[in-house]
Protein backbone atom coordinates (compact mmCIF):
# COMPACT_ATOMS: atom_id res chain seq x y z
CA UNK A 1 0.00 0.00 0.00
CA UNK A 2 1.40 3.44 -1.01
CA UNK A 3 1.69 6.00 1.66
CA UNK A 4 0.52 9.38 2.25
CA UNK A 5 2.75 12.67 1.90
CA UNK A 6 3.01 14.36 4.89
CA UNK A 7 2.37 18.42 4.23
CA UNK A 8 2.17 21.29 6.43
CA UNK A 9 -1.28 21.70 5.44
CA UNK A 10 -2.30 18.18 5.52
CA UNK A 11 -1.92 14.52 4.65
CA UNK A 12 -1.66 14.38 0.88
CA UNK A 13 -3.70 11.11 -0.68
CA UNK A 14 -3.11 9.55 -3.76
CA UNK A 15 -5.40 6.87 -3.18
CA UNK A 16 -8.85 6.17 -1.09
CA UNK A 17 -7.22 3.44 1.32
CA UNK A 18 -4.30 6.19 2.37
CA UNK A 19 -7.16 7.87 4.06
CA UNK A 20 -7.47 5.17 6.84
CA UNK A 21 -6.40 5.91 10.59
CA UNK A 22 -3.83 8.64 12.16
CA UNK A 23 -6.92 9.92 14.10
CA UNK A 24 -6.36 12.82 16.21
CA UNK A 25 -6.98 12.31 20.27
CA UNK A 26 -8.73 15.09 21.88
CA UNK A 27 -9.02 15.99 25.58
CA UNK A 28 -11.99 15.45 27.02
CA UNK A 29 -13.48 17.43 30.05
CA UNK A 30 -17.18 18.45 29.74
CA UNK A 31 -18.48 16.77 32.61
CA UNK A 32 -20.43 13.27 32.11
CA UNK A 33 -22.69 14.82 33.51
CA UNK A 34 -19.98 14.74 36.71
CA UNK A 35 -17.40 16.55 36.63
CA UNK A 36 -13.89 14.24 36.28
CA UNK A 37 -10.66 14.60 35.72
CA UNK A 38 -10.42 14.36 31.73
CA UNK A 39 -9.37 11.79 29.51
CA UNK A 40 -7.91 11.45 26.13
CA UNK A 41 -10.56 10.30 23.41
CA UNK A 42 -9.00 8.76 20.04
CA UNK A 43 -11.61 9.72 17.33
CA UNK A 44 -12.03 7.20 14.89
CA UNK A 45 -14.92 8.90 13.61
CA UNK A 46 -12.60 11.29 11.95
CA UNK A 47 -11.70 8.30 9.35
CA UNK A 48 -13.68 7.80 6.31
CA UNK A 49 -16.35 5.11 7.55
CA UNK A 50 -15.19 5.54 11.17
CA UNK A 51 -13.03 3.00 12.81
CA UNK A 52 -14.50 -0.69 11.05
CA UNK A 53 -12.33 0.67 7.76
CA UNK A 54 -8.99 -0.66 9.32
CA UNK A 55 -10.59 -3.98 10.11
CA UNK A 56 -12.22 -3.87 6.41
CA UNK A 57 -9.17 -3.35 4.92
CA UNK A 58 -7.25 -5.61 6.77
CA UNK A 59 -9.20 -8.35 6.00
CA UNK A 60 -9.43 -7.93 2.17
CA UNK A 61 -6.11 -6.92 1.66
CA UNK A 62 -4.94 -9.99 3.60
CA UNK A 63 -7.61 -12.39 1.51
CA UNK A 64 -6.02 -10.99 -1.60
CA UNK A 65 -2.30 -11.50 -0.60
CA UNK A 66 -3.42 -15.32 0.42
CA UNK A 67 -5.30 -15.42 -2.87
CA UNK A 68 -8.60 -15.91 -1.54
CA UNK A 69 -10.02 -13.09 -3.01
CA UNK A 70 -8.29 -12.01 -6.83
CA UNK A 71 -8.98 -9.14 -7.86
CA UNK A 72 -12.29 -8.22 -9.04
CA UNK A 73 -13.91 -10.68 -6.76
CA UNK A 74 -17.16 -10.31 -4.55
CA UNK A 75 -17.38 -9.73 -0.78
CA UNK A 76 -20.18 -11.06 0.91
CA UNK A 77 -20.71 -10.44 4.92
CA UNK A 78 -23.34 -10.62 7.54
CA UNK A 79 -23.42 -6.99 8.72
CA UNK A 80 -25.99 -4.13 10.66
CA UNK A 81 -23.74 -1.65 10.75
CA UNK A 82 -20.20 -0.03 10.67
CA UNK A 83 -18.30 -2.79 9.04
CA UNK A 84 -20.59 -2.25 6.13
CA UNK A 85 -19.65 1.29 5.60
CA UNK A 86 -15.95 -0.17 6.17
CA UNK A 87 -16.24 -2.60 3.47
CA UNK A 88 -18.32 -0.39 0.99
CA UNK A 89 -15.49 2.10 1.25
CA UNK A 90 -12.51 -0.59 0.50
CA UNK A 91 -15.03 -2.03 -2.21
CA UNK A 92 -14.61 0.88 -3.84
CA UNK A 93 -10.36 1.87 -3.20
CA UNK A 94 -9.92 -1.77 -4.15
CA UNK A 95 -12.05 -1.98 -6.63
CA UNK A 96 -14.53 -5.47 -5.40
CA UNK A 97 -18.46 -5.75 -5.71
CA UNK A 98 -20.04 -5.56 -1.96
CA UNK A 99 -22.83 -7.69 -0.82
CA UNK A 100 -24.10 -7.07 3.10
CA UNK A 101 -26.82 -9.35 4.57
CA UNK A 102 -28.42 -7.37 7.14
CA UNK A 103 -32.41 -7.34 9.22
CA UNK A 104 -34.89 -4.89 9.77
CA UNK A 105 -32.30 -3.51 12.69
CA UNK A 106 -30.36 -0.98 10.24
CA UNK A 107 -30.65 2.24 10.74
CA UNK A 108 -32.02 4.42 7.56
CA UNK A 109 -29.15 6.59 6.89
CA UNK A 110 -26.48 3.56 7.48
CA UNK A 111 -29.08 1.79 4.36
CA UNK A 112 -29.37 4.34 2.03
CA UNK A 113 -25.93 5.03 2.30
CA UNK A 114 -25.10 1.70 1.95
CA UNK A 115 -26.77 1.84 -1.31
CA UNK A 116 -25.31 4.95 -2.43
CA UNK A 117 -21.81 3.11 -2.15
CA UNK A 118 -23.14 1.06 -4.33
CA UNK A 119 -23.15 -1.93 -1.80
CA UNK A 120 -25.75 -4.40 -2.29
CA UNK A 121 -27.65 -4.82 0.41
CA UNK A 122 -29.98 -7.87 1.11
CA UNK A 123 -32.54 -7.67 4.26
CA UNK A 124 -33.29 -11.24 5.57
CA UNK A 125 -37.52 -10.82 6.70
CA UNK A 126 -38.21 -14.06 9.05
CA UNK A 127 -35.59 -15.04 12.30
CA UNK A 128 -34.59 -18.31 11.67
CA UNK A 129 -36.73 -20.65 14.29
CA UNK A 130 -33.26 -21.54 16.02
CA UNK A 131 -30.67 -18.93 16.29
CA UNK A 132 -32.96 -15.89 15.77
CA UNK A 133 -31.85 -13.36 13.01
CA UNK A 134 -28.29 -13.42 13.63
CA UNK A 135 -28.54 -17.17 11.98
CA UNK A 136 -30.99 -15.75 9.45
CA UNK A 137 -28.01 -14.08 8.47
CA UNK A 138 -25.76 -16.24 8.31
CA UNK A 139 -28.00 -19.00 6.53
CA UNK A 140 -28.15 -16.42 3.77
CA UNK A 141 -24.13 -15.20 3.58
CA UNK A 142 -23.47 -19.11 3.42
CA UNK A 143 -26.25 -19.29 0.04
CA UNK A 144 -24.57 -16.33 -1.46
CA UNK A 145 -21.62 -17.91 -0.87
CA UNK A 146 -22.60 -21.11 -2.18
CA UNK A 147 -24.19 -18.79 -5.27
CA UNK A 148 -20.59 -17.04 -5.67
CA UNK A 149 -17.79 -19.29 -6.15
CA UNK A 150 -15.14 -17.00 -5.80
CA UNK A 151 -16.53 -14.96 -3.20
CA UNK A 152 -14.87 -13.78 0.06
CA UNK A 153 -16.63 -13.74 3.62
CA UNK A 154 -14.57 -11.99 5.68
CA UNK A 155 -16.27 -13.63 8.85
CA UNK A 156 -15.11 -10.69 11.13
CA UNK A 157 -15.74 -12.20 14.60
CA UNK A 158 -13.74 -15.13 14.16
CA UNK A 159 -10.81 -13.52 11.04
CA UNK A 160 -7.84 -12.30 12.93
CA UNK A 161 -6.50 -9.89 9.89
CA UNK A 162 -9.42 -7.76 12.17
CA UNK A 163 -7.56 -7.50 15.30
CA UNK A 164 -4.24 -6.81 13.41
CA UNK A 165 -5.99 -4.46 11.58
CA UNK A 166 -5.74 -2.33 14.79
CA UNK A 167 -2.51 -2.90 15.50
CA UNK A 168 -1.59 0.34 13.74
CA UNK A 169 -3.77 2.12 15.63
CA UNK A 170 -1.97 1.23 18.69
CA UNK A 171 1.40 2.20 17.00
CA UNK A 172 -0.61 5.58 16.63
CA UNK A 173 -1.18 5.85 20.31
CA UNK A 174 2.15 5.21 21.08
CA UNK A 175 3.13 7.94 18.70
CA UNK A 176 0.76 9.83 20.10
CA UNK A 177 1.62 9.46 23.99
CA UNK A 178 4.81 9.38 25.88
CA UNK A 179 3.04 7.11 28.88
CA UNK A 180 -0.18 5.43 28.48
CA UNK A 181 -2.40 4.26 31.54
CA UNK A 182 -5.25 2.55 30.37
CA UNK A 183 -6.96 2.18 27.88
CA UNK A 184 -11.03 1.66 27.43
CA UNK A 185 -12.12 -0.32 24.44
CA UNK A 186 -15.71 -1.00 23.27
CA UNK A 187 -16.15 -4.86 22.75
CA UNK A 188 -18.08 -6.26 19.98
CA UNK A 189 -15.80 -8.48 17.79
CA UNK A 190 -13.30 -8.17 20.12
CA UNK A 191 -11.19 -6.77 17.27
CA UNK A 192 -9.56 -3.41 18.09
CA UNK A 193 -9.51 -4.09 21.72
CA UNK A 194 -7.28 -7.24 20.80
CA UNK A 195 -5.20 -5.21 17.75
CA UNK A 196 -4.38 -2.06 20.04
CA UNK A 197 -3.83 -4.21 23.88
CA UNK A 198 -1.33 -6.24 21.98
CA UNK A 199 0.68 -3.69 20.37
CA UNK A 200 0.81 -1.30 23.77
CA UNK A 201 1.36 -4.38 26.00
CA UNK A 202 4.59 -4.99 23.91
CA UNK A 203 5.48 -1.63 25.51
CA UNK A 204 4.02 -0.53 27.97
CA UNK A 205 3.72 -3.91 30.07
CA UNK A 206 1.69 -2.15 32.72
CA UNK A 207 -1.34 -0.64 30.76
CA UNK A 208 -4.54 -1.74 32.18
CA UNK A 209 -6.88 -2.69 29.14
CA UNK A 210 -10.97 -1.87 30.17
CA UNK A 211 -13.57 -3.09 28.49
CA UNK A 212 -16.69 -1.82 27.79
CA UNK A 213 -19.67 -4.38 26.93
CA UNK A 214 -23.80 -4.16 27.00
CA UNK A 215 -26.40 -5.61 29.46
CA UNK A 216 -27.53 -8.56 27.93
CA UNK A 217 -24.65 -9.66 26.18
CA UNK A 218 -22.97 -13.03 25.99
CA UNK A 219 -19.02 -11.56 26.00
CA UNK A 220 -17.79 -11.87 29.35
CA UNK A 221 -20.23 -14.73 30.49
CA UNK A 222 -23.73 -13.29 30.78
CA UNK A 223 -26.86 -14.58 29.84
CA UNK A 224 -27.21 -13.48 26.25
CA UNK A 225 -30.87 -11.10 26.29
CA UNK A 226 -32.34 -8.59 24.19
CA UNK A 227 -29.68 -5.97 23.07
CA UNK A 228 -31.15 -2.02 22.47
CA UNK A 229 -27.56 -0.72 21.90
CA UNK A 230 -25.64 -1.64 18.86
CA UNK A 231 -21.92 -1.93 18.32
CA UNK A 232 -20.82 -3.22 21.31
CA UNK A 233 -21.69 -6.68 22.72
CA UNK A 234 -22.50 -9.79 20.97
CA UNK A 235 -24.86 -12.54 21.29
CA UNK A 236 -22.21 -15.04 20.75
CA UNK A 237 -18.27 -16.26 21.75
CA UNK A 238 -16.54 -14.05 18.82
CA UNK A 239 -12.44 -15.46 18.55
CA UNK A 240 -11.37 -12.53 17.99
CA UNK A 241 -12.09 -11.56 22.04
CA UNK A 242 -8.78 -11.34 23.65
CA UNK A 243 -10.10 -12.39 26.77
CA UNK A 244 -6.36 -12.44 28.76
CA UNK A 245 -5.25 -8.39 27.75
CA UNK A 246 -8.29 -7.27 29.65
CA UNK A 247 -7.96 -6.00 33.06
CA UNK A 248 -11.42 -5.23 33.79
CA UNK A 249 -14.96 -5.30 32.25
CA UNK A 250 -17.99 -2.90 32.49
CA UNK A 251 -21.39 -3.41 31.53
CA UNK A 252 -22.88 -0.04 30.86
CA UNK A 253 -26.92 0.75 30.11
CA UNK A 254 -28.25 2.13 27.34
CA UNK A 255 -29.62 4.78 29.84
CA UNK A 256 -26.26 5.67 31.16
CA UNK A 257 -24.69 5.52 27.52
CA UNK A 258 -27.26 7.37 25.87
CA UNK A 259 -27.10 10.54 28.52
CA UNK A 260 -23.15 10.69 27.90
CA UNK A 261 -23.24 10.97 23.97
CA UNK A 262 -26.00 13.87 24.51
CA UNK A 263 -23.72 15.40 27.46
CA UNK A 264 -20.62 15.01 25.27
CA UNK A 265 -22.80 16.61 22.18
CA UNK A 266 -23.55 19.44 24.82
CA UNK A 267 -20.28 20.10 26.35
CA UNK A 268 -17.72 18.47 23.80
CA UNK A 269 -19.18 18.50 20.53
CA UNK A 270 -17.60 15.40 19.57
CA UNK A 271 -19.44 12.72 20.19
CA UNK A 272 -20.82 9.63 18.67
CA UNK A 273 -23.02 6.36 18.80
CA UNK A 274 -23.80 3.67 21.74
CA UNK A 275 -20.00 2.87 22.46
CA UNK A 276 -18.91 6.44 22.21
CA UNK A 277 -20.70 6.82 24.93
CA UNK A 278 -20.24 3.66 26.98
CA UNK A 279 -16.52 4.37 26.65
CA UNK A 280 -16.45 7.90 27.64
CA UNK A 281 -18.45 7.37 30.79
CA UNK A 282 -15.80 4.20 31.82
CA UNK A 283 -13.11 6.80 30.79
CA UNK A 284 -13.92 9.48 32.55
CA UNK A 285 -14.55 7.11 35.74
CA UNK A 286 -11.30 5.28 35.23
CA UNK A 287 -9.25 8.87 35.46
CA UNK A 288 -11.16 9.82 38.40
CA UNK A 289 -10.84 6.24 40.12
CA UNK A 290 -6.76 6.31 39.17
CA UNK A 291 -6.07 10.15 39.40
CA UNK A 292 -4.24 9.70 35.91
CA UNK A 293 -3.94 11.93 33.56
CA UNK A 294 -3.37 9.72 30.85
CA UNK A 295 -6.75 7.47 30.05
CA UNK A 296 -7.21 7.39 26.63
CA UNK A 297 -10.50 5.99 24.90
CA UNK A 298 -11.60 4.75 21.83
CA UNK A 299 -14.59 6.67 20.23
CA UNK A 300 -15.51 4.01 17.13
CA UNK A 301 -17.46 6.23 14.91
CA UNK A 302 -19.75 9.91 15.31
CA UNK A 303 -23.08 10.83 15.77
CA UNK A 304 -25.06 10.64 12.89
CA UNK A 305 -26.14 6.86 12.67
CA UNK A 306 -27.56 7.60 15.88
CA UNK A 307 -30.44 10.58 14.86
CA UNK A 308 -32.80 8.28 15.11
CA UNK A 309 -32.21 6.23 18.36
CA UNK A 310 -29.88 8.44 20.71
CA UNK A 311 -30.47 12.04 19.60
CA UNK A 312 -34.34 11.36 19.04
CA UNK A 313 -35.90 12.27 22.16
CA UNK A 314 -39.41 10.03 21.07
CA UNK A 315 -36.79 7.03 20.45
CA UNK A 316 -35.40 7.97 24.20
CA UNK A 317 -38.98 8.37 25.67
CA UNK A 318 -40.40 4.62 24.20
CA UNK A 319 -37.30 3.08 25.42
CA UNK A 320 -37.01 4.23 28.60
CA UNK A 321 -33.74 6.33 27.93
CA UNK A 322 -35.23 9.57 30.10
CA UNK A 323 -36.76 8.55 32.57
CA UNK A 324 -34.10 5.86 34.09
CA UNK A 325 -32.29 7.45 36.46
CA UNK A 326 -28.46 7.01 35.16
CA UNK A 327 -25.84 4.97 37.53
CA UNK A 328 -22.90 7.11 38.72
CA UNK A 329 -20.49 4.71 39.85
CA UNK A 330 -20.40 0.81 38.53
CA UNK A 331 -22.13 -1.56 41.40
CA UNK A 332 -18.85 -4.36 42.04
CA UNK A 333 -19.41 -7.96 40.18
CA UNK A 334 -18.52 -11.52 40.26
CA UNK A 335 -18.70 -13.58 37.57
CA UNK A 336 -22.55 -14.22 38.53
CA UNK A 337 -24.41 -14.66 34.64
CA UNK A 338 -27.53 -12.16 35.09
CA UNK A 339 -28.17 -8.68 36.53
CA UNK A 340 -25.89 -6.34 34.43
CA UNK A 341 -29.02 -3.81 33.64
CA UNK A 342 -27.20 -1.47 35.30
CA UNK A 343 -23.31 -0.15 34.77
CA UNK A 344 -21.34 -2.79 36.83
CA UNK A 345 -18.22 -3.85 36.57
CA UNK A 346 -15.43 -7.02 37.24
CA UNK A 347 -12.11 -7.96 36.99
CA UNK A 348 -12.48 -11.16 37.40
CA UNK A 349 -12.67 -12.22 33.60
CA UNK A 350 -12.65 -15.29 31.53
CA UNK A 351 -13.38 -16.97 28.75
CA UNK A 352 -16.81 -17.61 28.89
CA UNK A 353 -17.50 -20.24 25.80
CA UNK A 354 -17.15 -23.77 26.62
CA UNK A 355 -16.55 -24.80 23.03
CA UNK A 356 -13.50 -23.30 23.16
CA UNK A 357 -12.01 -24.17 26.91
CA UNK A 358 -13.37 -27.83 27.55
CA UNK A 359 -14.50 -29.02 24.01
CA UNK A 360 -18.23 -29.49 25.18
CA UNK A 361 -19.72 -27.57 22.50
CA UNK A 362 -21.22 -24.30 22.52
CA UNK A 363 -24.83 -23.86 21.49
CA UNK A 364 -24.00 -20.14 21.22
CA UNK A 365 -21.41 -19.87 18.80
CA UNK A 366 -22.55 -23.57 17.06
CA UNK A 367 -19.34 -25.31 18.03
CA UNK A 368 -19.64 -28.72 18.37
CA UNK A 369 -18.59 -30.98 20.89
CA UNK A 370 -15.26 -31.90 19.96
CA UNK A 371 -14.23 -28.79 18.22
CA UNK A 372 -11.81 -27.28 19.92
CA UNK A 373 -10.14 -24.63 17.37
C1 LIG B 1 -19.93 1.54 16.45
C2 LIG B 1 -19.15 0.38 16.97
N1 LIG B 1 -18.59 0.46 18.18
C3 LIG B 1 -17.87 -0.57 18.70
C4 LIG B 1 -17.70 -1.75 18.02
C5 LIG B 1 -16.93 -2.88 18.66
O1 LIG B 1 -15.66 -3.02 18.08
P1 LIG B 1 -14.98 -4.44 17.86
O2 LIG B 1 -15.83 -5.19 16.88
O3 LIG B 1 -13.63 -4.12 17.30
O4 LIG B 1 -14.91 -5.11 19.18
C6 LIG B 1 -18.28 -1.88 16.75
C7 LIG B 1 -18.17 -3.13 16.02
O5 LIG B 1 -18.86 -3.39 15.05
C8 LIG B 1 -19.01 -0.79 16.21
O6 LIG B 1 -19.59 -0.87 15.00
Amino acid sequence: MNHPENTPGGRKCHSLSELVGNTPVLRVTAPLPEPHPGFWAKLEGMSPGGMKSRAALSMVVGARRRGELRAGGTIVESTSGTLGIGLAYVGIALGHPVVLVTDHEIDNLTLALLRAYGARVEIVREPAPRGGWQRARRDRVAELLAEHEEAFWPDQYNNPDNAAGYEPLGRELLAQFDRVDTVVCSVGTGGHSAGVASVLRAHLPNVRIVGVDSPGSALFGQRPDKRLMRGLGSSIHPDNVAYHQFDEVHWIGPSEAARACRDLARGNFVTGGWSTGAVALASAWCAAETGSDEVVGIFPDGPHRYWETIYDDEFGERNGLHGTRCARHPAERGTERSGAARWSRSREITDPCPGRTTGTGCSLCDREEGALP
